[in-house]
């Protein structure tokens, strides 16, 4: 296009200089004072096209919570602050496009050109009425002009959607840039895992804004958990047992110490074999808007739909999955909310089954779930610890009196470590727990439940 332009501007210049050097003037002018113009209109014009976009992304960003968050809107009454917010956006959008056009009225370069080709016109007619060239030069040089109005156009057209783009480029490219240090390591360890973890003194801080003090999350922390153990992290609201998990599948890198899985640094592994092989059940479970065969099959794309089934029944999610007007095809709505919290649990497990990592890890602190699924969910959680090593954070004491190992955590330190009776024993910090967490859930024997998974 650049190449084409610059021709298109050239070629007729030259042409004009041959057929009668006196009539470069104005076209030469022309060109000359249309750069300089351009380069003044696109210095006003870029920041306001800058502002566009970002306030784009904030009318957006604005809305899109709005709409996610409508039920706590409606909840709070704020429907009209919300929508008066939108509306604040919006006008301050539109405003900016007001601007622009502004801008670009003002330095309309159709009118520039118009004062150009009126002049060339005025100039040619007198060389002509005073005999210096005949009129077949006139109206080549007219119509020359007018070849010369299109490339100069496009040049500046060209130029100012070029310029937007690169508005838009900078923003993204400041994200694409972003340094991290959690980048696919393509050298990185690959093999099957086994399960085993430790951590060597792990402390990890959440970076901090610049100027603040790093927030220290965990302190110190060492243990070793053998493959195929299934541990429950227990601990008060923000003690640190789900950053705690956000080390072992490398959500985050500990801020010192180090992790070990199988014996390998975290930081050796390949992200990508690693996170493969390791199942996580987020507190907050996400689910995509698509169907429910979809999203179990999320992480195994490939599966068939027997083997779909097969891990939602495991989960104990085919019954009500089963119940649903489409079965498995299912759409889920925005964020999953037409399911329930017990129901989004098991699609969660029956995702983990299929995927069949060798770690997997279970963050369920805030579920409150009835005494029926709550049964299910534990049968369901039980078949997942065979031959896999399970870190289980849970309230719900019979799952924690099944634990190989329980870990103890207290404002981001590791104050204790053991079986349930080793702990009641030992820790008072096991006790106080203990005494506070859900004892409405009924203390089952788990050898029933193995059996009603078998
Ligand atoms: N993204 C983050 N940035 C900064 N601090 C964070 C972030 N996420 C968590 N924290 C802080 O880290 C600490 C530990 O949080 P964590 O989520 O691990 O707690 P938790 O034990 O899982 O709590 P809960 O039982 O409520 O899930 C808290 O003090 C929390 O405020
Ligand atoms: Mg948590």
């Amino acid at each position: 296009l650049i190449s084409e332009t610059v021709l298109g501007i050239v070629v007729p210049l030259t042409f004009i200089f041959f057929t009668e050097p006196r009539l470069i003037v104005v076209p030469l002018i022309f060109v000359v004072g249309y750069i300089i113009t351009a380069r003044h209109y696109l210095r006003r014009l870029m920041p306001v096209i800058q502002r566009q976009r970002e306030q784009y992304g904030l009318m957006n960003a604005g809305l899109e919570e709005t709409i996610s968050g409508i039920e706590v809107v409606k909840a709070s009454a704020r429907e009209a602050l919300e929508r008066s917010k939108y509306l604040r956006n919006a006008q301050h959008f539109r405003d900016l496009f007001v601007e622009q056009g502004r801008i670009e009225a003002r330095y309309l370069p159709l009118l520039l050109f118009g004062i150009a080709l009126g002049a060339q016109f005025f100039h040619a007619l007198w060389l002509y009425s005073i005999g210096d060239i005949g009129l077949g030069q006139v109206v080549a040089v007219i119509g020359l002009m007018n070849v010369l109005r299109f490339p100069t156009f496009i040049a500046l057209f060209a130029f100012s959607v070029f310029q937007a783009g690169l508005a838009g480029a900078r923003r993204i490219l400041a994200i694409i840039n972003a340094e991290t240090d959690l980048d696919e390591n393509p050298d990185g360890y690959r093999a099957p895992l086994r399960g085993e973890i430790t951590f060597e003194h792990v402390s990890f801080s959440f970076a901090a804004n610049p100027g603040e003090a790093p927030h220290q999350v965990l302190h110190d922390i060492s243990f070793h958990i053998p493959a195929g153990q299934t541990v429950a992290i227990v601990g008060q609201t923000g003690s640190g047992k789900s950053a705690l998990t956000q080390l072992v599948n490398r959500t985050y890198d500990a801020t010192a110490g180090r992790v070990w899985i199988d014996g390998v640094d975290v930081r050796d592994w390949s992200l990508d074999a690693l996170r493969s092989q390791i199942g996580k059940i987020e507190q907050d479970i996400f689910l995509f808007s698509r169907t429910i065969a979809e999203n179990i099959a999320f992480g195994a794309p490939d599966a068939t739909p027997e083997q779909i089934e097969a891990a939602a029944r495991a989960a104990q999610a085919h019954e009500f999955i089963s119940r649903m007007p489409h079965g498995y095809q299912t759409v889920i709505g925005e964020r999953g909310v037409t399911l329930s919290g017990g129901q989004r649990q098991r699609i969660a497990l029956a995702r983990a089954f299929l995927a069949n990592p060798r770690i997997l890890i279970l963050d369920d602190s805030t579920s409150a779930i009835d005494s029926a699924t709550e049964d299910e969910i534990q049968r369901a959680i039980r078949q997942a610890q065979q031959g896999r090593t399970v870190l289980l954070i849970t309230h719900r004491l019979a799952q924690i009196r099944w634990a190989d190992q329980i870990l103890v955590l207290d404002g981001g330190c590791l104050v204790a470590s053991g079986t349930h009776e080793e702990l009641l024993r030992t820790s008072p910090h096991y006790r106080r727990i203990f005494a506070r967490y859900d004892h409405t859930t009924t203390l089952t024997d788990p050898a029933h439940l193995t059996e009603g998974a078998a």
